[in-house]
């Protein structure tokens, strides 16, 4: 790891990118070292010595691949029991998606891929919250009460960012091949279609999705690189590695922008909706507390005069923690009136409201 010169101080605690150095170390420890420290640091004079830092194995985007199959089960087993519950709603007509689409409805197996879209985007969002969640707590002041180590949360934050990535991808793939399906053209020309409309920005010419879907690729076109970056950290170097990270906070903003805007699960005023703006409550409230005592001295905001000769950098700092509080007030202001952004209940009759705008 290279000499992290932007310390005023040592950090009470690892922060991000530092526990994967810790765990490369822990890792490198060969049994035999570790056994007689166990015992009460009872070493023979012939133990072997911790391996040299050049000698310890690096985290790869290879090993968190592995790391990451059981989160990946996980979200899997998820996105089948949402799957199977946006199926029942479809069929019984309880879902607001039959009320925008009714189409949808009367052929619910017609339509299973466009339903399991939705369902991998709900848990791609899930995922998308507990990582940043995750980050907030690695980078921000971190509970005391908290059941892991350093190095462990560290791992998890980066197994479920690759999940993450994986599972926006499914959500994308499978509402293209949704358009191939329902596409009487050669295949080869619904490919292409399909490939524009889910794929390119401004491809997809219709309704809000104009809007949605242009948001939605910009948040996985982001997340793609600000996720992998630090599989290379040691070639573009940590600290660019660690400004360009904290950008992933976008990626995070948009989605949950696209699926406000875009879900028919959530495309009318309903508990369900308010519930998700509910849940960015506590990423507001983390990510105000993460700028105002983050876990590196010197991204602390101190008095203007410590900061000679950098005074926009100070004011960028000030400006992050206002509209972080201002975030967190309009987050509440929402909740308090229950003024979501939804639209208007449908009426009982809804054979003519079938457009997806
Ligand atoms: C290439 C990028 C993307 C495309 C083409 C895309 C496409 C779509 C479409 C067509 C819908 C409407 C489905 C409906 O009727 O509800 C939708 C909804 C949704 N999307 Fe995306 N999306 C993309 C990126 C994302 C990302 C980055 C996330 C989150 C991490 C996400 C999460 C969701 C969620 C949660 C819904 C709501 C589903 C529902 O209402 O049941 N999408 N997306």
């Amino acid at each position: 790891m290279q000499p992290n010169t932007d310390r005023t101080a040592p950090d009470p605690e690892p922060t991000a990118g530092d526990a994967a150095e810790a765990e490369a170390q822990a890792q490198a420890q060969t049994p035999a070292a570790r056994v007689p420290q166990q015992s009460g640091g009872d070493t023979p004079a012939s133990a072997p010595a911790p391996a040299p830092a050049s000698a310890r194995p690096r985290v790869t985007l290879r090993s968190d691949l592995r790391a990451g199959v059981l989160d990946g089960a996980v979200a899997l087993v998820i996105t089948a029991a949402i799957f199977v519950l946006l199926y029942a709603r479809i069929r019984s007509r309880a879902s607001s998606t039959a009320t925008v689409m009714p189409f949808m409805a009367d052929d619910p197996g017609g339509f299973w891929m466009y339903f399991l879209s939705q369902a991998f985007g709900w848990s791609a969002l899930l995922w998308a919250w507990v990582t940043v969640v995750l980050g907030l707590l690695l980078s921000g002041p971190r509970p005391a009460w908290l059941p892991m180590s350093v190095p462990r949360l560290e791992r998890l934050h980066r197994t479920t960012s690759l999940n993450t990535i994986s599972l926006i991808a499914a959500h994308a793939l499978l509402f293209a091949a949704e358009l191939i399906n329902h596409d009487t053209d050669a295949w080869y020309a619904a490919a292409w279609t399909a490939f524009v409309e889910s794929f390119v920005p401004g491809g997809y010419a219709s309704g809000t999705g104009r809007i949605a879907i242009p948001i939605g690729q910009a948040a996985l076109y982001l997340a793609i690189p600000l996720g992998l970056l630090f599989y290379i950290r040691h070639r573009i170097g940590p600290t660019t590695w660690r400004v360009l990270h904290r950008f992933v906070i976008a990626v995070y903003i948009l989605s949950v922008w696209h699926t406000l805007l875009y879900g028919t699960n959530v495309w009318y005023d309903g508990w369900f909706r308010t519930s998700i703006w509910l849940l960015q409550l506590p990423i507001a409230a983390l990510f105000l507390l993460r700028l105002l005592r983050p876990a590196r001295r010197s991204q602390r905001l101190t008095a203007p005069s410590a900061h000679p000769g950098s005074q926009a950098g100070w004011t960028l700092r000030l400006t992050g923690r206002i509209l972080a509080g201002a975030t967190l007030a309009i987050l509440l202001a929402v909740l308090a009136t229950g003024r979501d952004g939804g639209r208007a209940e449908p009426p009982a009759d809804t054979s003519s409201t079938h457009n997806h705008d």
